[in-house]
């Protein structure tokens, strides 16, 4: 079966399941799945359910499909993501995005858990990402083109809404939050980086490192969906003390900001 052909499968099951269109689609990271009590949930689609989807690899970190209103808009948000440290591949990481667009989204909004490099930044800060750099990830366009779903060479000048990032800072700014901007470096984990890493990863030019979003965001692209981005900064790759990072420490961080995080994609919701 062809890509199509499986993304058909997909939605014809949602659809006789759900029979709305949801206008806007929402990644939700590490630690930052509480946004989905912020929804009015109409209908949940656990993913094993849904043709295609591609299978957990971890037993009970069971994902779903919520579908359901914020602030009046018609959403539907993935609640659990899928990673290439996982062991999926490219095209079954970005299947999920394939799929919320043939359901009608016009806008994706992503977050995820980052390790800041700018030294400027401090752990729990949020950054709106503005622009990132993917070469040291699988490009998940790799392959014969699907040109019923975005032209062979898709244009990465603007991969972030101006729009939204704009509309997002305003939000921000009345709501007291302080918030950073820059540019998101993707790798595929799942390792965290070592000091050398760390130091050339912020020469290249960026502000924040992580291991999902940027595979999602080059499909979002080919399909031309709005993006907006915004990374929860939970630890600092460039840093005096002679610290370790862990993933507990990640997560904590992602919790404690969660709150911030939800109140600028509820507010965003109701304006993109
Ligand atoms: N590096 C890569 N991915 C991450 C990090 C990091 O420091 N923190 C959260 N996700």
């Amino acid at each position: 079966m062809t890509i199509p052909e499986q993304i058909s499968a997909a939605l014809q099951y949602i659809g006789s399941k759900y029979p709305h269109q949801p206008e806007i689609g929402i990644v939700l990271g590490s630690g930052l799945g509480n946004f989905s009590k912020e929804l009015y949930t109409d209908i949940s689609i656990p993913y094993e359910e849904i043709p295609h989807f591609p299978v957990a690899t971890v037993a009970g970190h069971q994902g779903k499909l919520i579908f359901g209103t914020v602030n009046g808009r018609r959403v539907v948000a993935m609640s659990g993501r899928f990673h290439f440290y996982e062991g999926y591949s490219p095209a079954e990481v970005i299947f999920p995005i394939r799929v919320l667009k043939a359901l009608g989204i016009h806008t994706l909004l992503v977050s995820n858990a980052a390790g800041g490099v700018n030294s400027e930044f401090k752990v729990g800060e949020l950054m709106i990402i503005t622009d990132h750099i993917s070469m040291a990830i699988v490009n998940p366009l790799v392959g014969k083109n699907l040109d019923e779903l975005g032209p062979r060479f898709p244009d990465m000048s603007q991969p972030y809404s101006r729009e939204l990032i704009q509309k997002a800072t305003g939000i921000a700014d009345e709501l007291g939050i302080r918030i950073k901007h820059g540019v998101y470096f993707g790798v595929t984990g799942p390792t965290f980086e070592t000091r050398a890493e760390y130091r050339m990863i912020k020469i290249l030019g960026a502000d924040a490192v992580g291991m999902s979003t940027v595979q999602e965001v080059i499909a979002a692209c080919h399909m031309g969906l709005k993006v907006f981005a915004i990374s929860v900064i939970t630890d600092l790759g460039i840093r005096e003390e002679d610290n370790i990072i862990t993933h507990q420490e990640v997560l904590e961080a992602a919790m404690a900001s969660e709150p911030l995080l939800t109140s600028i994609l509820t507010g965003l919701i109701a304006v993109c």
